[in-house]
């Protein structure tokens, strides 16, 4: 028979009430019953001061006006708060919000990966020193369990790599180009519209959302701190319809990839960039804002993780979960659970040692001799070229100025860079030389 107890409130102060705060609420109404009886029975989780910009807005949620503030210390501090929620997003209200409801004794649960890649040891060391949790599942990959995964379930594997989508709304443009043949603005509209994108987009498209992604779970895998600075990132805002044509000629579809991967001598390779992959391989099929996560572990072997990367209720899902741990935590000796550097020795390949084929795309001016010259170059460094292909426009096919493309063998990125710095400065090349890796998974 279930055994009756008293009923225990648990108070949370959200910072946030935007696309993922406002899921939460609605996830925390939706299934009260069932979150109580999985945190024990009989407890209840209430809002009870929440920060926002502007007070006046209208939401899909519906809050006690007197429980809304713009200072985020009355979140904080309210007596009430036993739980720190902060979906602000950005990394300095954001930083002060965390520190002090660690130094508060008060867990918190973040979905924000700048705030912790950027500023994540600091927040660690502090979560450490005042036995404090911090749990951030909604940080890496939205609804995916991978943080978990990777603190917990897969604690007892080395992780030989970690390949993924781990953008949401870069894999939702690339779609849309692909599919539907937006363009670029168009498609990211959308992802903003659905919520996908970040409260500034710039970080979606540029690589940087998924390089602080990234450089969490690599902080996890290899328990080393990593110098956001020292990670090579490239963006989809390179990305043209010429080059999703191409690669749908050759066999390809571009994605934007993580790879990170620990080489034989302990160095940890470690980029973002978008990348031609085989249209037969697994993540080629990672449509719209699904993300998946390629885990390679010594002992469990391959494990694919795939899910909704971004969104409301996804993300929503993974903060209540991190809620629930938070709550049965309350009263737990173990509070820490973030990461804290344990490798002396740990450190990143330079980006000029990592090695792949390549898709390089000069815009060109065409006269006779370009490609010669070009191939010239690439001869001397020693590259070898696979194919080259200039898309011809049946309206104008005497246009001055042209696409051409490369395809290119297996080389370090350094000699690559190198060569294509003197290629840049040849007459005939209109602007730097746009590079996609090409990935064998
Ligand atoms: P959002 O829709 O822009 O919401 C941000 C909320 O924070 C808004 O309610 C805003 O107030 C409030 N806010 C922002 N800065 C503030 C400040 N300085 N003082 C007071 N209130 C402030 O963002 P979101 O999409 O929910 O994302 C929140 C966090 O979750 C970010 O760290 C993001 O990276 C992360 N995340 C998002 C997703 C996703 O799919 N959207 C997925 C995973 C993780 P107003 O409403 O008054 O403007
Ligand atoms: N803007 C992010 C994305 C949200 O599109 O993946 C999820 O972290």
């Amino acid at each position: 028979m279930k055994q009756q107890s008293k009923q225990q409130t648990i108070g949370l102060g959200l910072a946030g009430l935007g696309t993922v705060g406002s899921g939460v609420v609605i996830a925390l109404e939706r299934n009260a019953d069932l979150i109580s009886d999985r945190t024990g029975g009989n407890v209840r989780m209430a809002v009870e001061k929440v920060l926002v910009r502007d007070p006046a807005k209208p939401r899909p949620v519906t809050i006690d006006a007197a429980k809304l503030t713009t200072d985020w210390r009355e979140v904080v501090d309210d007596p009430a708060v036993a739980i720190v929620v902060e979906l602000i997003g950005g990394t300095d209200t954001a930083f002060e919000i965390v520190a002090a409801a660690l130094k508060a004794g008060k867990p918190v649960v973040t979905g924000n990966k700048a705030l912790l890649a950027e500023r994540g040891v600091e927040l660690f060391a502090l979560s450490r020193e005042h036995d404090t949790p911090i749990h951030f599942e909604a940080a890496v990959a939205g609804g995916i369990p991978i943080i978990k995964t990777v603190q917990e379930s897969f604690v007892g594997n080395r992780i030989h790599s970690m390949i993924g989508i781990i953008n949401g709304t870069s894999n939702y443009i690339l779609e849309r180009m692909t599919e539907a043949g937006l363009d670029f603005a168009e498609a990211l509209r959308e992802a903003q519209e659905l919520g996908y994108a970040e409260a500034d987009p710039a970080l979606d498209v540029n690589g940087w959302d998924a390089a602080h992604k990234a450089i969490l779970l690599a902080s996890l895998a290899y328990g080393f701190a990593i110098d956001p600075e020292r990670v090579h990132v490239a963006g989809i805002e390179q990305v043209r319809p010429t080059d999703i044509e191409f690669a749908t000629r050759l066999g390809y579809v571009v994605k934007l990839l993580a790879v990170v991967r620990e080489h034989p001598g302990g160095e940890v390779e470690l980029r973002l960039q978008p990348s031609f992959i085989p249209k037969s391989h697994i993540l080629a099929s990672v449509h719209g804002v699904f993300n998946a996560v390629a885990v390679h572990g010594d002992a469990a072997g391959e494990s694919l993780f795939y899910g909704r990367g971004a969104g409301q209720d996804p993300t929503a899902s993974s903060v209540v979960g991190d809620l629930v741990e938070a709550a049965r935590g309350l009263h737990s000796e173990h509070g820490h659970r973030g990461f804290l550097p344990y490798r002396e020795d740990g450190r990143l390949m330079p980006v000029e040692d990592t090695s792949t084929a390549y898709y390089v795309r000069f815009d060109v001016t065409d006269r006779p001799g370009v490609i010669a010259q070009i191939a010239q170059l690439l001869a001397d460094a020693g590259i070898g070229i696979s194919g080259t292909h200039s898309p011809v426009d049946p309206e104008s096919p005497d246009a001055e100025f042209v696409d051409m493309v490369f395809l290119l063998h297996s080389c370090p990125f350094g000699q690559l860079s190198r060569t294509l710095e003197k290629i840049e400065a040849l007459d005939c090349i209109n602007s730097a030389p746009v590079v996609f890796r090409i990935e064998r998974l």
